[in-house]
């Protein structure tokens, strides 16, 4: 949706950053080095393990974050202004994949959150908990059935607070209040501010069997299957991430320290206890670095108790591969010692993909005219900033829709169903009101409608590498996107599908052709498999890097109480723990996951 004026435009618009009053801005300003937990990333899970552990007023959490305040950033206060936040904003770590065998060697960025809150910082702000046989299976791939949504759904109480919908309007039959929780610390709330196509998507329910209508999107006890109103975390017109749900209402606590602008270089192992090493230091510097200049001066943090690893699926291998954790056959070559010669670091790299299925339309009801006029942007920008009303105050999408490859596909002869179980989504759609393809120009002319499709079971895995012992080089990121036959058949026929869709009644008419040169020649299987790895991205979801297993199998990198695997002292609390990607957005079962790790945390000390 962001063309570079735009976004230019945006970033130049927005409010100074206020300073966050009890946050250090430099770790020389902490009092001590010893606390009782040391968190590393104040992103989406670190902030709500920091939150739940100083519940306990005696007990002292030292919090570090490589990034900056989110604070005052009307760019990432506004859901609608998401994605003009990435790629290659100041909020952005800025990766770049490797070229992409499945993609004729393409590569793109890859933006992680480099802010307090982390990715739920810039987030598109989607909502919702994965299906219940996800759950199952982590369940099963465990053996461990605390992790089964049974025992998970309880932890909606603690993380969710359902609001109204910005513009008060009935949502009784766009959700099922009986399936939330409104005590939650993050605000969730329905789409408040319409879109023109909103009664077209609500009209193609009822004229297309493949899109039924699904009174309530979340997951968990509900089935995903289905088109309906898209659930955001946001509430009053502004994002909740976990900085503004998680850390803003507690930051006074006397014994909890938050520290930015600082970059964990790598754990130290500070003894050994039953032939195991023992990690409870960190070593820490001033950000930025760079590839040959180290941050400054190094410094050491303890942890009395525990170090958690809450620095994504990216950061948190990086870091366990810097320490001497991970693969000697890539550690050794480096100059790295080896101290637990796991290969499981850093594997099993699994992402959903972003497939923007951009349409010509008729008319111009799109919002496409007000996103590429300075004078509308800047007056929703105005409208933003005085009421937190508009269609800034809304997000991207008011609608998406889940659905299967269907039973009878050629494909099953040859693959096994990769869905955690028959009524789990293997792919989603997102009904968009204008041209979206988010680090692309938006042509100057045109109305536009796009169809996103994410496929949410890949079968392909890719790889987290460090390419040298500097912290601050940036790893390999490999996630060898469409490379197994069953990726490419189902982003096949979610093009298919997807081309069923725009001829119903409620799309033929306002519909007038596919738009891009490789859209426009997807004709036939070979033509869109060319098209598909043309124009494939990422929709941002990363897990798996140092995955859960069973304690007694020689798989993944954390037993299932998310202690690391052949070590004492570390913990690892984010989304590289999840073994296989939920088919669904991220951020609420690593929200739920993360205050199920709270709980483990707690007694176990
Ligand atoms: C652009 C974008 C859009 C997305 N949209 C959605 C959406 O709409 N809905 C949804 O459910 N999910 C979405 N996601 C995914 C979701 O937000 C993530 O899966 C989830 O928030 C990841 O949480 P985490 O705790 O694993 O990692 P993060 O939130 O990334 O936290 C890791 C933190 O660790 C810090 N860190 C890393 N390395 C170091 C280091 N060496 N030293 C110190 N600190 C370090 C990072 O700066 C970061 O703050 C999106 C993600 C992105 C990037
Ligand atoms: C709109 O704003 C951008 C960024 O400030 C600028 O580069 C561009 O020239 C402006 N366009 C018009 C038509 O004023
Ligand atoms: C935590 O804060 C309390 C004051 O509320 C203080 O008495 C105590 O010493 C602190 N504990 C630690 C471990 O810092
Ligand atoms: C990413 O790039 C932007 C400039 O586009 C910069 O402001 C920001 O600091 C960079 N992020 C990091 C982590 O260096
Ligand atoms: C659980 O795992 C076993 C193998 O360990 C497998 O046979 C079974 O189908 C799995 N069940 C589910 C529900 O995933
Ligand atoms: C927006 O759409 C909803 C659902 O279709 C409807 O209830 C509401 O009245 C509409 N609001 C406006 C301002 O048109
Ligand atoms: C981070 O700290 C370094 C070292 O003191 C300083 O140069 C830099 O400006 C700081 N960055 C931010 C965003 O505060
Ligand atoms: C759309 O608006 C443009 C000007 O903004 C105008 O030139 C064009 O005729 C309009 N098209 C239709 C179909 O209304
Ligand atoms: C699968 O079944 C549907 C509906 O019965 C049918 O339209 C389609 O052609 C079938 N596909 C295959 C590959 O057999």
């Amino acid at each position: 949706m962001r063309s570079p004026s735009f976004t230019a435009f945006v970033l130049a618009s927005v409010l100074a950053a206020r300073v966050g009053a009890v946050t250090l801005n430099q770790w020389t300003q902490m009092t001590r080095t010893t606390y009782d937990y040391v968190i590393i990333g104040a992103g989406n899970a670190g902030l709500v393990v920091a939150n739940r552990l100083t519940e306990d007023p005696r007990v002292s959490v030292l919090v570090i974050e490589a990034g900056i305040s989110d604070l005052g950033l009307v760019e990432a206060q506004a859901p609608f202004l998401g994605p003009t936040l990435s790629p290659g904003g100041k909020l952005d770590w800025n990766y770049t994949i490797t070229p992409q065998v499945g993609m004729d060697g393409k590569s793109f960025p890859y933006p992680r959150g480099y802010a307090l809150g982390g990715c739920t910082t810039i987030n598109y702000c989607f909502h919702q908990y994965g299906s219940n046989a996800d759950w199952t299976r982590f369940a099963n791939v465990t053996q461990d059935p605390s992790w089964a949504w049974d025992n998970m759904k309880q932890y909606k109480t603690r993380h969710e607070d359902l609001v109204p919908p910005l513009d008060g309007h009935d949502t009784s039959n766009q959700v099922i209040a009986s399936l939330h929780s409104t005590s939650g610390l993050t605000k969730i709330s329905l789409p408040g501010y319409n879109q023109s196509i909103d009664p077209r998507v609500i009209a193609l329910t009822t004229q297309s069997p493949e899109w039924p209508f699904n009174q309530d999107m979340s997951g968990g006890d509900r089935s995903l299957l289905g088109m309906g109103w898209l659930q955001s975390s946001a509430g009053g017109g502004i994002r909740s991430s976990s900085s503004t749900s998680y850390l803003n209402p507690v930051n006074t606590r006397p014994n909890l320290t938050v520290v930015i602008n600082t970059t964990v270089l790598k754990l130290l192992q500070t003894g050994t206890s039953g032939g195991k090493p023992t990690f409870l230091g960190v070593q820490i510097s001033s950000s930025p670095g760079t590839s040959n200049v180290p941050g400054g001066r190094i410094g050491t943090v303890t942890a009395r108790k525990e170090v958690i690893l809450s620095a994504g699926t990216v950061g948190t291998p990086q870091i366990l591969q810097l320490s001497g954790i991970g693969d000697k056959n890539l550690l050794q070559p480096l100059g790295i010692p080896t101290i637990i010669n796991n290969p499981n670091v850093g594997a099993n790299l699994i992402d959903h993909t972003f497939l923007p299925n951009i349409f010509s339309v008729n008319g111009n009801d799109t919002l496409d005219n007000m996103l590429r006029s300075n004078v509308s942007v800047q007056n929703t920008i105005n409208q933003f900033v005085q009421t937190k009303t508009g269609v800034f105050a809304n997000n991207v999408v008011n609608n998406f829709g889940f659905s299967r490859i269907p039973a009878n596909s050629s494909i099953y002869q040859t693959v096994a169903d990769p869905a955690s179980g028959p009524d789990s989504p293997h792919w989603e759609i997102i009904p968009s009101d204008y041209w979206f393809r988010p680090g692309g120009t938006r042509p100057a002319t045109g109305s536009y409608v796009t169809f996103v499709s994410v496929l949410l079971t890949p079968t392909s895995r890719g790889t987290i590498k460090i390419k040298s012992k500097n912290p601050f080089d940036a790893p390999l990121i490999d996630p060898r996107y469409l490379t197994t036959a069953f990726d490419i058949f189902a982003m096949r026929e979610t093009v298919k599908s997807i081309k069923r869709l725009v001829a119903t009644p409620a799309w033929a008419d306002y519909v007038t052709g596919p738009f891009g040169d490789s859209f426009v020649a997807a004709v036939d299987d070979a033509s869109i498999d060319a098209y598909v790895r043309d124009v494939t991205t990422t929709i941002f979801h990363p897990v798996g890097t140092a995955a859960m297993a069973p304690a007694s199998s020689n798989a993944g990198v954390v037993n299932p109480d998310l202690t690391l695997k052949g070590a004492n002292g570390l913990r690892i609390v984010d989304a590289s723990v999840f073994p296989y990607n939920p088919s669904a957005h991220t951020q609420g079962p690593l929200y739920l996951l993360a205050e199920k790790a709270s709980d483990l945390i707690k007694a176990a000390n």
